[in-house]
């Protein structure tokens, strides 16, 4: 359905629903305490209306397939949804089509699908469904048909979805990318990189033989948004994980989350056959190592037979790779391709590179389109190229990557952060949905301005010659860990739950998303889901605002990455310090990326070059990511630049306050313990705001020297204070 109209639906529903929870309101107790564990699969009692309505299309539940492990947990589902909500006992599978019977099937197994239904459901692959109010064998039933089993399990999680949130379920759904992929930065000593939700919940000790009912419970979760793989170690990688011994541990993860549609997915260290010392070189092209990972692969897939394949992180940070042989991504991809091609796994080959030569003045932004875009069409078939969403590295806010549209020959996922390594940790709430979002719906403008192809038409394969990409896919650097709450901040389950309903499909809209977030996590209570999709909604441009406004990126505190730090000017490579990409002199502020400066903007399809390389035409907020402007450079408020970057702070660190405000006047109305949980962080969020738009105006007046605007309050300490602040032992450390 149009993106537009999904929206406006989704929000006429949640104002009908105004009525019910008004008239509610008299009969509601206070909520019993949660502590989150549930996320977004609690199925809570519904109102009185809604309960008699879900208990006539859920008397039974009939299953016309076979009973699989998959099958059985569609049912479960049902059975636990409908008893939650209805407030009831679970229904009865029998297999007898009554009146009112939930019935799940697909064309070979439902009797008596009429023509046009078959019709439907042929078109929807292998992991769609169908979800419909029927008549069936003369019965009037809610069908849940699919071609497959996991169609049946991810039609029985979006009828629940619908049914929890108060919203008409969708008739028809089919994914439009194949992989959706969580990646995993965890270690095998269970230390998560950006990790800001405790230790991983991968328990690598006592795995095989002790899994963790965690471990169901993520599956479901995943499921539920039809998330299909999963890449359970560090791309910062060990050569460990391919050992025999870790091998066996995936394969008991791989065996619980099976039956859920989730593959398993391991990050390969590129020198490993070295490094166990099996061989003597890690060179893609020598023979013993092509056979040593060919013996690698079989050996995996007899253990993991359904094993996806590998995730690689090479020649970036310090970490090995091909191009130590003077070979290229491309030679080091389609080895490790070779491998895998007889089982059907796939590489996915990440473009986070940047390795100027020594001494090479150059621009990071350049690099990753550099090394890659000259590899288009050199990739073997099963390869895909992993890009992050933007040039330089998850920031409050990039421009899209330059190489989604200039790699039409070669598969590229999306990599998207849904930790938020740069965005407050897991203190700070930033609904990452319009985040994802605005990067999904940019034009790269490679047909010409306003004619696309967008950035999720380009994964989705819209340049590929002929239309039919290899594959397509979208990853998403995942916020779990062992915290009750899995994520932290209870506002964070919604980052996960947008990636994964962005990757089924790209063109949702954001807001829709948080509404169905909102109503299946707080309840379907228009005094709850109304303010709390409103803070959603503000939230990360409130963050962007205070931290990084107006295009500027990367000021965060060195290595931890919390905390504002525009000042750092000493570390190692040039491309680590603030300064190197704020450039704040005397005469102005920004990097100038323009064809005076370092042209990255040449990288773009030329309409949108030719766009950008005006200040007056390029859009306000990806401005001083491409420009160096004078302070005193006119904005279109009437503002100077000074006084624009000024405003921009102070309109952060007021939306931080406008969220604590808005959360507490929900005090009574969601449950005291979560409610009193989200308040502690906000208190700690709008800290932060401070912290930063302080920080960040003393930095930038000591730069330059002009004095603040009427009305603007100074910061209230010196700059050497902020500059004196540490975070030592943050969390997440790399
Ligand atoms: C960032 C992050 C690292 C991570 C890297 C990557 O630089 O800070 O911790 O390893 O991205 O994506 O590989």
């Amino acid at each position: 359905m149009h993106k537009l109209l999904t929206t406006v639906l989704a929000a006429l529903l949640l104002a009908a629903s105004l009525g019910t929870a008004s008239a509610a309101t008299h009969t509601v107790k206070a909520p019993a305490d949660e502590d989150g564990y549930k996320l977004w699969l609690r199925y809570q009692p519904l109102a009185p209306a809604a309960q008699v309505k879900l208990k006539a299309q859920s008397r039974s539940i009939v299953l016309t397939t076979a009973g699989t492990p998959t099958t059985r947990a569609a049912v479960a589902e049902l059975q636990r949804g409908v008893a939650g909500m209805g407030g009831g006992p679970a229904p009865e599978q029998t297999t007898a089509i009554a009146d009112g019977a939930l019935v799940l099937g697909t064309t070979a197994t439902l009797p008596a699908l009429d023509a046009a239904l078959k019709a439907e459901l042929s078109g929807l692959g292998s992991e769609g469904y169908l979800l419909r109010a029927t008549r069936l064998q003369g019965r009037t039933v809610t069908l849940i048909a699919a071609n497959t089993d996991i169609g049946l399990l991810y039609g029985a999680f979006a009828w629940l979805r619908a049914t929890a949130a108060g919203t008409a379920p969708e008739a028809a759904s089919s994914p439009k990318l194949q992989l959706r992929l969580l990646n995993h930065w965890d270690n095998l000593d269970r230390h998560v990189e950006r990790g800001y939700a405790g230790a991983s919940i991968w328990d690598w000790w006592a795995l095989p033989e002790i899994t963790d009912s965690r471990y169901t419970d993520y599956a479901r979760a995943n499921a539920s948004l039809g998330i299909n793989g999963t890449v359970l170690n560090n791309v910062n990688s060990k050569p460990e994980v391919l050992t025999p011994a870790y091998i066996a541990k995936a394969a008991a993860v791989a065996d619980v989350l099976r039956p859920y549609g989730i593959k398993v997915f391991l990050s390969a260290r590129f020198s490993t056959p070295l490094e166990l010392k099996e061989t003597d070189t890690a060179d893609p092209l020598s023979p013993a190592v092509q056979a040593w990972w060919k013996k690698k692969a079989d050996e995996i897939y007899r253990t993991i037979p359904d094993f996806g394949g590998f995730l690689v992180k090479a020649n970036s940070e310090g970490q090995p790779g091909p191009q130590d042989y003077h070979r290229s991504h491309a030679d080091g991809a389609n080895m490790l391709a070779a491998a895998l091609a007889p089982h059907h796994g796939i590489v996915m080959w990440r473009a986070f590179v940047y390795a100027p030569e020594a001494g090479k003045e150059t621009d990071r932004a350049r690099q990753a389109y550099e090394e890659f875009k000259p590899l288009d069409g050199k990739f073997a078939a099963n390869v895909m190229v992993q890009v992050k969403n933007g040039a330089i590295d998850f920031q409050p806010r990039e421009p899209f990557h330059p190489l989604f549209g200039a790699m039409p020959n070669t598969p590229l996922m999306m990599e998207f952060q849904i930790t938020k390594e740069y965005l407050g940790f897991s203190t700070d709430i930033a609904y990452l949905g319009t985040m994802f979002e605005e990067v999904l719906e940019s034009d790269t403008m490679q047909q010409g301005a306003g004619k696309g192809p967008t950035v999720a038409q380009i994964i989705e394969g819209a340049d590929t010659p002929g239309g039919q990409p290899a594959a397509t896919g979208m990853a998403g650097v995942a916020n779990i860990g062992v915290d009750r709450n899995w994520t932290g901040h209870h506002f964070d389950q919604a980052n996960w739950y947008a990636f994964g309903r962005l990757a089924w499909n790209p063109q949702a809209s954001a807001r829709a998303i948080a509404i169905e977030w909102a109503a299946q996590t707080f309840g379907n209570d228009a005094r709850v889901t109304i303010p709390v999709v409103d803070m959603l909604m503000l939230s990360r441009e409130a963050v962007v605002d205070y931290m990084t406004p107006l295009g500027l990126h990367h000021m965060m505190g060195t290595a931890h990455h919390h905390g504002p730090a525009p000042w750092v000017n000493d570390l190692e490579r040039p491309d680590w310090n603030p300064v190197y990409y704020h450039r704040a002199a005397r005469d102005g502020i920004g990097f100038d990326r323009t064809a005076s400066g370092t042209n990255a903007l040449e990288q773009y399809a030329p309409a949108l070059a030719r766009l950008y390389a005006d200040p007056r035409t390029t859009p306000e907020k990806y401005l001083l990511w491409f420009h160096h402007l004078p302070w005193t450079y006119a904005m279109p408020s009437g503002r100077t630049l000074w006084a624009e970057i000024i405003h921009h702070y102070d309109r952060g660190m007021a939306a931080a306050r406008n969220l604590q405000t808005r959360w507490d006047a929900l005090r009574g109305v969601v449950d005291a313990r979560r409610h009193a949980e989200v308040a502690q962080r906000l208190r700690r969020q709008v800290q932060n705001a401070e912290l930063w738009r302080n920080a960040c105006i003393a930095y930038f007046q000591s730069v330059s020297g002009l004095p603040l605007p009427d009305g603007v309050a100074p910061p209230p300490q010196p700059l050497e204070y902020y500059k004196g602040i540490h975070f030592p032992y943050a969390p997440g450390r790399g």
